[in-house]
C-alpha cells in the first residue's frame, strides 16, 4: 500500500461549528466496517479544534504529518479532511492520529474492506456496503455542497453548475468515458427519488436498452446470441461509467474473453501453425482493419454480441474460408 505521494494527496477539510460530536474523529467514507470497490477517497471530520495536523496509517504504512491549520485550509474546509488513498486489496486497517504541533492528542481507528471486483459475494459478511448519500451525512456536506439539486441543475452540462461534478469529477477522468457520464447526466441512470438515494431503478440490458434501443433491436434479430448477451448481462463486460479500454470494457478484450474461455488461451486455436502453436490471437496489426491501428484480438474474428452463424464470425457467413480470406490470400 502506498500513498500517491504526499504532494498529490488532496488533503482538504473543513470544520464544523462547535457542536461537539461524540468521538474525536468521525469517519464518513468509507464508514467503519464497510466495503468499497473504489480506491478513491477517505473522508473524515475532526471534532477537536486543537488538532493542527494528521497522520494516516494504512496497514502499518504511515504518512507524514499533514498540516491542516493554515487559515486558507480552515477557511475552505474547516474540520473536514478529504484524501485520496490507495487501498490494499482486502482488509485495510486505517489509523488517524491527530496532532497539536508535535504532540499526538487524538487517535481513531477503523477497518474497511476493498474489493477490486466489487463483488459482494467475495466480501466477508462482517463488512456492509457503503452509503454516503444518507440524510445524516448529506446534512453535513450541504453547508458547502449542493445536496438537493433541482432537475435543471441535474441536467446542466456546465461543470461548475452540475451538482454531481464537484465530488465525482474523477469519474469522467478516464481514457474511455461513457457518453452520459462525460456530460454528467448521472440522473439519467441514478434515480433522485430512489431509496436509498440515487439507487438504480434498473440494471444491465433493461437499463442499457433505454438509450441503446438500436442494439436491442439488432440483438433480437440475431440467430445466435453470445451467452452473456442473451442473459442481458451487459455490465459484465462494459463499465457503465468508463474505463481504460475502448467501449468502456472492464478489461483488455482478450483478457476479458479469456476470463470465461480459459481453454482457448491454453489450447491451439483455429489452426496448428508450422511451428506447432495456434493462430496468433494478439500482438499483430489486424489486417482486416488496415490503417485503424487496431491489434488482432478475439473480436477480429468473433462478434462479441452474437451473429447469424455459429461462433458469430465477423463475416456473418457460415463458410470458414471466407473468414480466413478476410485477412489472408488477398
Ligand atoms: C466547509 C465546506 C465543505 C464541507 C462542509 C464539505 N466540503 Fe467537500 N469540498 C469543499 C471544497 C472547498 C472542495 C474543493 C472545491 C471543489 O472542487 O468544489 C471540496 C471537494 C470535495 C470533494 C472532491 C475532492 C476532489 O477534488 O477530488 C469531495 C469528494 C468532497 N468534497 C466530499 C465531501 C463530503 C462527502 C462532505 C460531507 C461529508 C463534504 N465534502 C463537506 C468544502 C467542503
Ligand atoms: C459532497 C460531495 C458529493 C456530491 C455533491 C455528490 N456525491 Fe455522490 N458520493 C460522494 C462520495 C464521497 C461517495 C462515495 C465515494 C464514491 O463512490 O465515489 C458518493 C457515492 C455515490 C453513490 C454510491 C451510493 C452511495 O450512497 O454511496 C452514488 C450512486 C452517487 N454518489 C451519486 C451521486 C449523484 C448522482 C450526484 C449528483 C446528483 C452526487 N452523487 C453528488 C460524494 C458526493
Ligand atoms: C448509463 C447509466 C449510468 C450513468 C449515466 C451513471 N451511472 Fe453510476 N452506476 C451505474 C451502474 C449500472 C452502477 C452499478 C455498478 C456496479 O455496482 O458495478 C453505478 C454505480 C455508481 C456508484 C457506486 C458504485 C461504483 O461504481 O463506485 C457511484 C458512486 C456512481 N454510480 C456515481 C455516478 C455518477 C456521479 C454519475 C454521473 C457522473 C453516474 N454514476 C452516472 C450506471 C450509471
Ligand atoms: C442515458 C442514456 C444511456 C444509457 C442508459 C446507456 N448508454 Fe451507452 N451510450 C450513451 C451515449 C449518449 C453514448 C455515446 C454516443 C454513442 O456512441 O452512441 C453511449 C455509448 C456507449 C458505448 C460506446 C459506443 C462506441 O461506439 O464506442 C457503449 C459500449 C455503451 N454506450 C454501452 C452501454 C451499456 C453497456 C449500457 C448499460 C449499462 C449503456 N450503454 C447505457 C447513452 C446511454
Ligand atoms: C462478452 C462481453 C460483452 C457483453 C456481454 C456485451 N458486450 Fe457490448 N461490446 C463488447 C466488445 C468487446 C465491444 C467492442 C467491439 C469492438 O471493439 O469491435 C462491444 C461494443 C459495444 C457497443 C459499441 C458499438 C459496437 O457494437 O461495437 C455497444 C453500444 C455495446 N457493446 C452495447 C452492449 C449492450 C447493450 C450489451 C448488453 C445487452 C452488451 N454490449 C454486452 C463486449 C460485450
Ligand atoms: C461472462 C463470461 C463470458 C465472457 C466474458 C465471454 N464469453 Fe463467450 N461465451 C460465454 C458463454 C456462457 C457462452 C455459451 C456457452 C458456450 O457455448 O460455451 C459463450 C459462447 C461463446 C462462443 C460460441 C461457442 C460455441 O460453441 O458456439 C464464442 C465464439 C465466444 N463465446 C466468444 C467470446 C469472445 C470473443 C469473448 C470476448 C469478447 C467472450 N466470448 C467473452 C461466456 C462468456
Ligand atoms: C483468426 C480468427 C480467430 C481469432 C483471432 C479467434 N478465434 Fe475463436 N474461433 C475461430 C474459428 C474459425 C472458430 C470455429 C471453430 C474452429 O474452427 O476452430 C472459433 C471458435 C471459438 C470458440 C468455440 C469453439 C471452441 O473451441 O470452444 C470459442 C469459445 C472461441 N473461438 C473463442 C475465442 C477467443 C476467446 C478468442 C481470443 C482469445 C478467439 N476465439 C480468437 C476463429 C478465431
Ligand atoms: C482478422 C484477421 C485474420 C483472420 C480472419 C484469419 N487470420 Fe490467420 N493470421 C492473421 C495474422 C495477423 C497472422 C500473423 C501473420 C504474420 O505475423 O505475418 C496470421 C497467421 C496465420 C497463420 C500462420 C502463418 C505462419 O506462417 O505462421 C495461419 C496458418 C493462419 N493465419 C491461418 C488462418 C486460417 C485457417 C484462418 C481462417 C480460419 C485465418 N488464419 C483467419 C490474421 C487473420
Amino acid at each position: 500500500m502506498f500513498w500517491k505521494s504526499l504532494a498529490t494527496i488532496a488533503a482538504f477539510s473543513l470544520l464544523l461549528t462547535a457542536s461537539v460530536a461524540d468521538a474525536a474523529i468521525t469517519f464518513f467514507y468509507p464508514a467503519a466496517k464497510s466495503w468499497v470497490k473504489r480506491s478513491d477517497y477517505l473522508i473524515f471530520k475532526l471534532n477537536n479544534p486543537e488538532i493542527t495536523g494528521v497522520r494516516i496509517t494504512v496497514n502499518g504504512v504511515a504518512s507524514e504529518i499533514m498540516l491542516i491549520d493554515s487559515p486558507e485550509y480552515r477557511k475552505a474546509f474547516q474540520d473536514f479532511v478529504v484524501m485520496q488513498p490507495v487501498w490494499d486489496p482486502g482488509r485495510n486497517d486505517i489509523v488517524v492520529d491527530g496532532y497539536s504541533g508535535e504532540k499526538k492528542i487524538e487517535t481513531a481507528a477503523i477497518d474497511i474492506y476493498y474489493d477490486l471486483k466489487g463483488d459482494p459475494a467475495t466480501v466477508p459478511a462482517e463488512y456492509h456496503p457503503n452509503s454516503v448519500h444518507t440524510p445524516e451525512t448529506e446534512k453535513l456536506c450541504s453547508a458547502c455542497h449542493n445536496m438537493t439539486p433541482t432537475p435543471a441543475q441535474l441536467d446542466s452540462s456546465d461543470d461548475r453548475k452540475n451538482p454531481c461534478y464537484a465530488c465525482h469529477k474523477k469519474m469522467a477522468n478516464q481514457n474511455y468515458v461513457h457518453g452520459p457520464v462525460g456530460t454528467f447526466s448521472c440522473a439519467d441512470c441514478h434515480n433522485l427519488q430512489g431509496k436509498p438515494k440515487y439507487a438504480l431503478p434498473k440494471r444491465d440490458a433493461a437499463l442499457c436498452d433505454d438509450c441503446h434501443a438500436d442494439k436491442a433491436a439488432e440483438f433480437k434479430k440475431r440467430k445466435y446470441l453470445h451467452g452473456p448477451v442473451e442473459a442481458g448481462m451487459c455490465e459484465i463486460c462494459h463499465d457503465a461509467h468508463g474505463s481504460s479500454y475502448p467501449a468502456q470494457l472492464r478489461q483488455p478484450i482478450n483478457t476479458l474473453c479469456l476470463s470465461c474461455h480459459e481453454s482457448i488461451g491454453a489450447g491451439i486455436h483455429v489452426v496448428r501453425t508450422s511451428d506447432g502453436t495456434g493462430h496468433p490471437l494478439k500482438g499483430r496489426p489486424d489486417p482486416s482493419k488496415p490503417g485503424s491501428g487496431r491489434e488482432l484480438s478475439c473480436v477480429s474474428c468473433h462478434n462479441p454480441h452474437g451473429g447469424d452463424v455459429r461462433y458469430f464470425f465477423q463475416t456473418n457467413q457460415e463458410d470458414r474460408m471466407q473468414l480466413c480470406q478476410m485477412c489472408h490470400n488477398k
